[in-house]
């Protein structure tokens, strides 16, 4: 168990760039990446019998690894390829069991790509899709708490909430959020796109219906590897976005085989814990966590910006305000994080949210103090 200073060199990242974007795709270790070749090869030796023999029983042994660190049973997680297809899978079984007048709620923080799904269901089902606006500068849980619950109608069936939020980068209170769902009958959907690796799991106590979370972010997984857990009640209703021989034969069988596929990256999740573990586990997370705080008051100090929210709220990623002037828009968003890729080799997503650009940071263990006062500094001297 180490926290390595020179453990850039075991990732592929490119030389002489600031990379301070690992929340959008991660990084995957080189450990890693043979571990998920020699799966590949694998398939490639003897096609038959990897796909009848050896795949189911790889793709459960590494369910059952996966289960141990989320604190989940084995057999209630799937496999898929990202958050969006986890999300998918849930709001399309959804999709019968919504009627006209019914209200979906999410927050305003949700990630752009599940709005959409959700417009889709709503479209599908006559469901009318609820964003209850959660503030951002934010000071306290209790203001996504009230703000959530005093958006629950008698119409509220089903709820679609992030437990780490994309475009402000905090951690929603979900165990009290799933809590509130509950009392009154509300399905609930976690999406927990960035948790895995960044905040300790625990599904099987949380309560919720379905929890997808990606392992390509922040648990060193390669990209094409994230999984869905269905709790037992929910799992006969809830069927992947692509329907193959195993419909209706159960939630596991029916996940384990939607077509032929790449699927090194479902198997290499053990390989990815043992690097995660080696490199800290606890340790790597309080390590990342302080790094993001230091990231934020040395950016935040630099541009004389406030924190947005409280140290408790951060865990891998912040987000402080972009010292420039604008409406907020996607295209100053856009023309910001292109100006400081092509100028000054910056990797930094530019946020437009509630009519403010924010910079969000990400801290894995590659990143050092220094990259961040490159950033700090970038707008000295030359303005944009
Ligand atoms: C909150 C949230 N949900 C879902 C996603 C989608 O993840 P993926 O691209 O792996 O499907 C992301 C991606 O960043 C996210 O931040």
């Amino acid at each position: 168990m180490s926290i390595n200073s020179n453990i850039r060199s075991e990732f592929y990242l490119e030389e002489g760039i600031t990379f301070l974007n690992h929340g959008s795709f991660g990084a995957v270790p080189r450990a890693v990446r043979v571990a998920q070749e020699e799966f590949r090869l694998q398939f490639e030796r003897q096609p038959i019998r990897f796909a009848l023999r050896e795949l189911p029983v790889l793709l459960r042994s590494s369910a059952t690894v996966l289960g141990e660190f989320i604190g989940a049973n084995g057999e209630d997680i799937a496999f898929v390829e990202n958050a969006s297809t986890g999300v998918n899978a849930v709001v399309r079984s959804m999709i019968p069991h919504l009627k006209s007048g019914d209200e979906i709620l999410t927050t305003s923080h949700v990630y752009g790509a599940v709005r959409q799904t959700l417009l889709y269901a709503a479209e599908c089902s006559g469901a009318k899709l609820v964003e209850v606006p959660v503030p951002f500068p934010i000071e306290t849980n209790d203001q996504i708490i009230s703000a959530f619950e005093g958006a629950i109608t008698n119409c509220t069936t089903f709820a679609v909430i992030d437990h780490i939020t994309s475009p402000t980068g905090i951690i929603f209170p979900i165990e009290q959020l799933i809590a509130v769902c509950k009392s009154r009958g509300i399905a609930v959907l976690v999406d927990g796109a960035h948790a895995p690796g960044m905040v300790e799991l625990n599904l099987e106590t949380l309560g919720a219906d379905w929890y997808t979370g990606n392992c390509h972010k922040w648990l060193f997984a390669p990209k094409g590897c994230a999984f869905l857990w269905t709790h037992p009640e929910r799992q006969a209703m809830t069927h992947p976005t692509v329907i193959s021989h195993k419909y209706l034969m159960g939630y596991t069988d029916e996940f384990d085989w939607t077509g032929t596929q790449d699927f090194s990256a479902f198997l290499t999740v053990p390989a990815a814990l043992d690097f995660y573990q080696h490199h800290g586990g606890a340790d790597l997370r309080s390590a990342n966590h302080a790094l993001a705080l230091e990231a934020r008051n040395i950016i935040a100090t630099a541009w004389n910006k406030p924190h947005p929210a409280p140290d408790d709220m951060i865990g891998f990623m912040a987000t402080i305000e972009a010292p420039v002037e604008s409406m907020g828009t996607l295209q100053e968003s856009l023309d910001l994080h292109d100006w400081l890729w092509d100028n000054h080799k910056i990797e930094v997503p530019v946020m437009p949210f509630d009519g403010k650009l924010w910079i969000r940071i990400s801290a894995q263990i590659y990143n050092t103090r220094d990259e961040y006062e490159i950033l700090a500094h970038v707008f000295d001297k030359n303005g944009l």
